[in-house]
């Protein structure tokens, strides 16, 4: 199974964080952004990796991950996406890559407590389709979000008014390599992108959408300074760092 990591856009959520550099590179505790997605995939034994960015600040990934000696890998892939088409539009770049395998696919700001190899196991042996993560969301207007009769998936809304559900449909994402037809006939959606959850909605429709809900917590650390800035704190707890806010004592 092949990885992609999906860090391009523009970032204008975290204005002016975002105006000299790209999102993917701002710091989560004591490391870029993008060093947990990396991380989240090799630890799940993905080891063959697309990273897809974009905007002004492309060339920084290069010096920042070079070939992945950080994280023992031999060799990272790079690609750019023009403009700003949104998650599925991203995708579809890393078509030549596949080769007509099954992928793995991460947006690159979201960062999780534990790991995904059950999830990516599961998907080693199933024989076709598609298969997301769930996770319960205080604030599910935010996100798409999973209708589930009984034990599946019947339909994903992306930011609903009035959510089905409080399960998110997380940015973690597993693709036979149907998923590039598949990406071919969406259409832009209001906010004028290609939408992933459109991508999920036509496995549904093909009755081929599994699911798993992530254990431990998980972080769209891009969606705003506050997500940033919880999660600088979810990591650095998880990782043992001793901290209490204190007035002027260094
Ligand atoms: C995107 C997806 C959404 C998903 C979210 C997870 O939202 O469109 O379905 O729940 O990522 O991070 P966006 O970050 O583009 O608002």
């Amino acid at each position: 199974m092949k990885g992609i990591i999906l860090a391009g856009g523009l970032g204008t959520r975290l204005a002016p964080l975002t105006k000299i550099t790209n999102k993917h590179l701002l710091p989560i505790y004591d490391k870029p952004m993008i060093f947990y997605p990396i991380r989240t995939l090799v630890d799940a034994g993905v080891r063959d990796l697309l990273i897809v960015t974009g905007g002004n600040n492309a060339g920084d990934f290069l010096r920042l991950l070079g070939n992945g000696s950080a994280f023992d890998l031999p060799h990272i892939n790079y690609t750019y996406q023009e403009g700003e088409g949104g998650i599925a539009d991203a995708l579809r770049l890393a078509e030549h890559f596949a080769e007509g395998q099954k992928i793995v696919v991460m947006l690159g700001d979201n960062v999780i407590e534990k790991d995904i190899r059950a999830g990516v196991a599961a998907f080693r042996k199933q024989k076709r389709g598609a298969r997301v993560y769930l996770k319960e969301v205080a604030n599910p207007r935010a996100y798409g979000v999973a209708e589930l009769r009984g034990k599946h998936i019947v339909s994903i809304v992306e930011k609903p008014a009035h959510p089905k559900s409080n399960l998110a449909v997380i940015g973690i994402y597993m693709y036979d390599s149907a998923v590039f037809d598949v990406i071919r006939t969406l259409r832009p959606s209001g906010r004028g992108e290609l939408e992933i959850t459109d991508v999920n909605n036509a496995y549904i429709k093909r009755r081929q959408l599994s699911y798993d809900v992530l254990d431990g917590w998980w972080a769209d650390a891009g969606a705003s300074h506050e997500k940033l800035l919880e999660t600088s704190l979810l990591v650095a707890q998880r990782d043992g760092m001793k901290f209490s806010v204190s007035r002027g004592k260094n």
